[in-house]
């Protein structure tokens, strides 16, 4: 999704063998063809339908520890804030609290779900360029633990906010320390033109004004860069120094600073890409803030649930015109937005045994919606398929159904979760009834 990274060999796509191989959680089993843990996903299809989100509980347990024992291994330990943005089912933050997780949200009703997941409001950080005066006032009667404010003005929202509810917030100010993630134009989100933050020489001022507020208890600072981020953490680096820098400012104008949040933003593979590790990150973080003796948190979405999901959709034709052949599947572009948004690549893999070891040939994936846009990936390797032909897509846990829409009025596909041989429906497929209801007609249309 970044501009075409550096390829490390050859360009050519890998293939679904080297897929999986870098991707634990599925498994081409002969009879059962692919497994998302022990789970077929032909039994969830057969079960469920298509389109499916399918997510496995043991990849997001497992890519939370990684995250947390990189950090720990850095020196550096930090609260780890899931961004709830990027997959807000309810089972998956329950997975992600039972482990430790905090959450990062971006709205009341985010809030509400990281509430009902059972993360303790003190755990919960209030991020996001446009919080209205309900929203604060609802996060503040909460507790949320911090506030990441991202104005003068909202620190004046904030401190008007806390007055209503007869409570203080804890804030931090997020700046925009004006550094190039080399990510994807439509994610990057630390570069002065873009909306997010203050400007970093405009930060000591606005602390001093925000500590001097009331109602408002300034507590640290804020940053997040983008997301997505492949090309190293020479970026993540150069934005912590910045912060650094601020910090000792900030403590030398007799201003407390007792917590850093350092965003999220950290890219996966989803092609054969480079991608930064955790531990690369936790060293960017060692390395420039690790000495300030300061609360450490961080908040990333995709780096723990991206590959912990797949998009299951079925085959409804293939048609063959002017020489190209286009495999036209049941899921699209209100389902898995990102090819459409980001130019993003997901590798889409047969679920059948035998179609997955099939020569493959050049097609174009698309879905039904009526928009050339409605395009999964062009030119892309795969056996002929039939009607009925399952495939999934892979690294379609973060931003994938939190995306969806119900353009076409298609409705909002079902999601899963796999828990080793177990799989439940956690959010049962929209019904039409329900996609339909709630419209009604002005009654002098009505008579
Ligand atoms: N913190 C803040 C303040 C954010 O705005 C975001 C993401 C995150 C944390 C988590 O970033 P992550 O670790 O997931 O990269 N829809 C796009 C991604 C949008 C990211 C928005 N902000 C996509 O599908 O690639």
């Amino acid at each position: 999704m970044a501009a075409p990274a550096p390829l490390l060999h050859d360009d050519a796509d890998p293939s679904f063998a080297e897929l999986l191989a870098q991707r634990p959680q599925l498994t081409m089993h002969a009879q059962d063809g692919l497994l998302l843990e022990e789970v077929p996903l032909s039994r969830i299809a057969a079960e469920v339908g298509t389109p499916a989100w399918v997510y496995s509980a043991g990849t997001l347990r497992r890519r939370f520890h990684a995250l947390r024992g990189a950090l720990e291994d850095a020196r550096v330990p930090s609260e780890i804030h899931f961004a709830v943005k990027a997959n807000p089912s309810l089972a998956v933050l329950r997975v992600l609290a039972a482990e430790g997780a905090g959450a990062d949200i971006v709205s009341e009703g985010e809030l509400r779900l990281a509430l009902a997941a059972g993360i303790a409001p003190a755990h919960i950080v209030f991020s996001g360029v446009g919080k209205t005066m309900a929203e604060l006032r609802f996060a503040i009667s909460q507790g949320v633990g911090q506030i990441n404010a991202e104005s003068a003005e909202e620190i004046g929202m904030v401190s008007a906010a806390a007055a209503q509810v007869g409570r203080t917030a804890d804030v931090a100010l997020r700046v925009n320390p004006d550094v190039d993630a080399r990510t994807h134009a439509k994610i990057t989100t630390g570069k002065s033109e873009n909306k997010f933050g203050i400007a970093i020489a405009d930060a000591p001022a606005l602390y001093a004004k925000a500590a001097a507020t009331p109602g408002v208890n300034a507590v640290g600072v804020a940053v997040h860069i983008g997301s997505q981020i492949t090309a190293g953490v020479s970026a993540y680096a150069a934005a912590y120094r910045a912060l650094a820098d601020l910090v000792r400012s900030l403590r030398d104008q007799g201003l407390a600073v007792e917590r850093v949040d350092c965003g999220g933003g950290l890219g996966i593979p989803y092609r054969n890409e480079p991608a930064p590790t955790p531990a690369a990150l936790a060293g960017a973080i060692a390395g420039t803030l690790g000495n300030l003796g300061v609360q450490l948190m961080v908040e990333p979405g995709r780096w723990i649930c991206g590959p912990a999901g797949v998009l299951l959709a079925a085959v409804i034709l293939q048609k063959h015109t002017a020489g190209r052949r286009f495999v036209v599947l049941d899921a699209a572009m209100n389902d898995l937005v990102r090819p459409a948004m980001y130019e993003a690549w997901h590798g889409i893999v047969p679920v059948s045994p035998r179609e997955f070891v099939s020569s493959v040939s050049p097609c174009d994936i698309v879905g039904p919606v009526c928009e050339t846009g409605d395009t999964f990936a062009r030119n892309r390797g795969l056996p002929m398929l039939e009607p009925g032909s399952l495939v999934a897509f892979l690294d379609a846990g973060a931003y994938g159904a939190s995306m969806s829409s119900t353009y076409n009025a298609r409705p909002l596909a079902a999601e899963i979760l796999v828990d080793g041989a177990r799989f439940a429906v956690v959010r049962p497929r929209q019904s039409l009834d329900a996609l339909l209801a709630g419209q009604r007609l002005p009654d002098w249309m009505a008579a």
